[in-house]
């Protein structure tokens, strides 16, 4: 099951967030240590606001991705997809297209125009999903972040919601 994710989910989505940190570090921009030090309030806000959808294997949480629209004005026709994580053993089975299906859906009912999101270079899995849900690649961010004294790149994708 594909869901919005509540404040009742706190715990679920605190716990599959910090296995994804530390299995998949370059797939997050947090470090461990900050997600750690992130107050549940904070996720607890997040949750509130229907910015995270959760994919659901019975009643465990197996996936979820964060969408969040631009807070400007002038930026509110766009939304950032991302973390996107689905946890290894629920892996190949169509939950993250589904997610990023329903975060179309959501960013739809909100009005927003264009996805955008950014994956690692070397990331090739997440980047033939993303190609495959209709996101091209617009640009390429050198050094984007630094992870354990390594610098990686992003590759910038979006898609347009109207086009
Ligand atoms: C990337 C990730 C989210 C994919 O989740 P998933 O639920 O396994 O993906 P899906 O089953 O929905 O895959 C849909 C399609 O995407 C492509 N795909 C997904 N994972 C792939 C992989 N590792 N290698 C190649 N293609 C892949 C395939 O075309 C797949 O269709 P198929 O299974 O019929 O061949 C998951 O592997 C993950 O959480 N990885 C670690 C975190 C990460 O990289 N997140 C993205 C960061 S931007």
């Amino acid at each position: 099951m594909i869901r919005a994710l509540t404040a009742g989910n706190l715990n679920a989505y605190r716990s599959l967030w910090l296995h994804g940190l530390s299995a998949d570090p370059s797939a997050f921009l947090l470090t461990a240590a900050e997600a750690v030090a992130t107050a549940d309030s904070a996720l607890v806000a997040k949750l509130s606001a229907g910015e995270v959808i959760g994919a659901f294997d019975s009643e465990a949480l197996v996936g979820f991705v964060a969408l969040r629209r631009g807070g400007p004005e002038r930026m509110r026709h766009m939304a950032d997809v991302g973390p996107l994580y689905v946890h290894p053993s629920a892996r190949r089975r169509g939950l993250a297209r589904a997610l990023l299906d329903a975060a179309v859906d959501a960013a739809l009912q909100m009005g927003v125009l264009q996805l955008e999101l950014c994956v690692d270079s070397q990331n090739l899995g997440a980047q033939v999903l993303y190609q495959a849900c209709g996101f091209e690649q617009i640009g390429l961010r050198p050094r984007s972040v630094i992870v354990d004294g390594v610098a990686r790149n992003d590759l910038l994708m979006l898609r347009q919601l109207d086009a």
